[in-house]
């Protein structure tokens, strides 16, 4: 079989991984066992389209998708016969039934942003305490059971940064190290480009535009990144884990809260590169 056979198809192109982790992904595949994937945030900018990833991969076999709002079936391209839908509130996670779950993949692109939230009490209830908390709740309490978590941070997340966005992003990553996923990625993209929002968010529309210049007349790539490759990148992270990826490609960050990964846009650029020149 050729590599370039066995690559999901999915609506932002067609993928074909990387030889060094096919055999493991594949033999998941073939066996028919296929990973088990949660989204929280699906509903978002960039959780749409990580969710389209996710439901376009062969190697996820079952995909839930939990959040205030669950995304509307008509916007379902692929994978439906996989995705299990279910609204819950982040106040009373007991009754969410994300305890129960037992996914091995989790993804979560859970967040508000500074315009959304009235105050900075607001902004931490959910940019920390729901993701923190969600992603608590789903954790196995099965020892034998092997969980990967993925985070959509940001660049320049520090818990000591004098920026208070970077800083909540910063303390939500050491607290979901915290909680002790045999393996946490937290992937940091800068500013988003080719968002598609019901609400438009001037802001971010500006500081998009902005930044997609300042890329340009720098050649920097940590400054800007489309969603489709962002969402691209996640999926492939979330399929290999942070012991399958190219070396050097990914931060190992040390903290008294856990060790943990984290990659910036220019990995993700790096990791998406070979998939987009086909
Ligand atoms: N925008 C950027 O340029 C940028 C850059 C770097 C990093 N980030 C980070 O990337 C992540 C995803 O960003 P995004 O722009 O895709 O986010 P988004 O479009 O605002 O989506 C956020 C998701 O979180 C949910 N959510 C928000 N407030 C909630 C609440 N109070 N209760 C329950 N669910 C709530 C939303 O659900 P509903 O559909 O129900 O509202 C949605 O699914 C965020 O953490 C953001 O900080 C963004």
């Amino acid at each position: 079989m050729s590599i370039g056979s066995v690559g999901s198809h999915s609506m932002l192109g067609t993928y074909d991984p990387p030889l060094f982790y096919l055999h493991e992904q594949l033999t998941h595949v073939h066996t028919g066992k296929g990973l088990s994937a949660l989204i929280l945030g699906g509903t978002g900018a960039a959780g749409s389209l990580v969710l389209q990833e996710i439901l376009a991969s062969p190697h996820f076999a079952r995909v839930s998708e939990y959040g205030r709002r669950i995304t509307a079936a008509e916007k379902i391209v692929v994978g439906k016969e996989k995705l299990e839908q279910k609204v819950m509130n982040y106040e009373d996670l007991e009754s969410s039934g994300l305890r129960d779950g037992k996914w091995d993949v989790i993804f979560i692109a859970l967040g508000t942003s500074s315009i959304t939230a009235k105050n900075r009490d607001e902004f931490t209830r959910v940019d920390k305490e729901y993701v923190v908390n969600a992603a608590r709740e789903a954790k196995s309490s099965d020892p034998e059971h092997r969980q990967r978590l993925l985070y959509i941070s940001a660049i320049y997340a520090n818990p000591s940064s004098y920026l208070f966005y970077f800083r909540s992003k910063g303390l939500t990553e050491r607290a979901l190290a915290q909680l002790g996923y045999d393996d946490f990625i937290a992937i940091r993209p800068a500013s988003f480009g080719g968002v598609h929002r019901e609400v438009k968010r001037p802001a971010e529309e500006f500081l998009s535009t902005f930044f997609r210049g300042l890329t340009f007349l720098t050649g920097s790539v940590n400054l800007h990144i489309h969603l489709s490759r962002l969402a691209m990148g996640i999926r492939m992270v979330g399929e290999m884990g942070s012991s399958e990826l190219p070396s050097g490609l990914a931060t190992s960050v040390v903290s008294p809260e856990g060790t943990y990964t984290a990659l910036i846009n220019g990995s993700i650029l790096a990791l998406t590169d070979s998939n987009e020149a086909r």
